[in-house]
């Protein structure tokens, strides 16, 4: 089955062409990065402005580099949410045209059940049931996962997703935006023991996250550091991301021994995070559970994985009508 995945949940018009929820034939991503880079963070409305002018040659890119034809394609699959509204209705409403004209089925996918099931275009996925650690700029959370359809939340943050407090604390130490990756570099150049900030456990038994008071720690060792801070950019970016993956890494495997499971899947935008790949790698493999972790290009957003989500959907036989509309959060 040829499902063609649209995704305008964010900053990035991505379109791509999937075989039976595996193979990928075609994956094009157009980020927006440099036009919401001035403005520290991504503005909802240039962001639909510059979906609607993207959507038609993303989608002719990704038809191309598949090297198929149009009338070959089995059905779509598209963001439906969570993200920004205008956003959606983008890709959402070019979904619906395209399925009318070509008069095939389709269906409007959860982005996070995407990014769950990104781990399913490598080569070596995990077996069923696995626990999935989602980390992206909008959302942190645990699930346990059953079948590519059925997750089960086990927590989630309670305040800043963990790739917004990586981009906060890149805003305030002046580095731009999207923060993650210009951290992840400084990093390596830095002491994380240098410069200790908090680990928030909360409950360490259960699976819920904060990450507000990082950022306000982060914050605070500015303000009683003004001249000091900045010769110490590289200690304080190290420390940061130290305590945050202590978090991640803790949490996301006491609940994999919780819940019997000897695989996890880390999925997301934050799951290229280097430090965070090591770590959950060597601390997992210590307990005897194995780490599945997308490559770079299925971390961030994507249309292979919302392919990959729709070929499931709509293998149970389940697709969208006219009617189902695009929604901000996951209810
Ligand atoms: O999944 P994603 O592409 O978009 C959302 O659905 O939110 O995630 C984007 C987030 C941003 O907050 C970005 O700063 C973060 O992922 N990110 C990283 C890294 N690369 C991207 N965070 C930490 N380390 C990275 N290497
Ligand atoms: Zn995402």
């Amino acid at each position: 089955m040829k499902i063609l995945g649209i995704e305008t949940s964010c900053d990035e018009t991505a379109a791509a062409v999937v075989i039976d929820g595996r193979k990928i034939l075609s994956s094009v991503v157009s980020s927006q990065i440099a036009i919401h880079h001035p403005y520290g963070g991504v503005v909802p409305e240039l962001a639909s402005r510059k979906h609607i002018e993207a959507i038609v040659p993303v989608v002719n890119e990704a038809i191309q580099n598949a090297d198929i034809h149009l009338n070959q394609l089995d059905a779509i699959a598209v963001t439906q949410g969570p993200g920004l509204v205008g956003a959606l209705l983008v890709g959402f409403s070019f979904a619906k045209a395209y399925s009318f004209v070509l008069e095939i089925p389709w269906i409007g996918v959860n982005h996070l059940e995407g990014h769950v099931n990104s781990v399913f275009l490598e080569p070596d996925p995990p077996p069923f049931p696995f626990v999935a650690l989602l980390v992206s700029g909008g959302h942190t959370s645990i699930y346990h996962v059953t079948s590519h359809t059925r997750l089960e939340l086990l927590g989630q943050t309670r305040d800043d997703a963990v790739g917004e407090a990586y981009d906060k604390v890149a805003k305030m130490l002046g580095l731009g935006y999207p923060g993650g990756k210009i951290i992840d570099t400084l990093a390596k150049q830095g002491n994380s023991d240098q410069i200790v900030f908090p680990r928030s456990y909360l409950d360490k038994s259960a699976f819920d996250f904060s990450f507000s008071g990082i950022k306000t720690a982060v914050n605070r060792y500015i303000q009683t550091h003004p001249d000091e801070y900045k010769t110490q950019i590289q200690d304080i970016a190290a420390g940061f991301q130290e305590a945050v993956v202590d978090v991640l890494v803790y949490k996301v495997i006491h609940a994999a021994i919780e819940k019997n499971c000897d695989h996890i899947a880390i999925v997301g935008g934050v799951a290229a995070n280097s430090r965070l790949r090591q770590k959950i790698r060597q601390d997992a493999e210590t307990k005897g559970i194995r780490v599945h972790i997308p490559s770079f290009d299925l971390c961030g957003d994507n249309a292979a994985m919302i392919a990959g989500i729709g070929y499931y959907y709509l293998a149970e036989g389940k697709k969208s009508d006219f009617r189902s509309d695009v929604y901000s959060r996951t209810v």
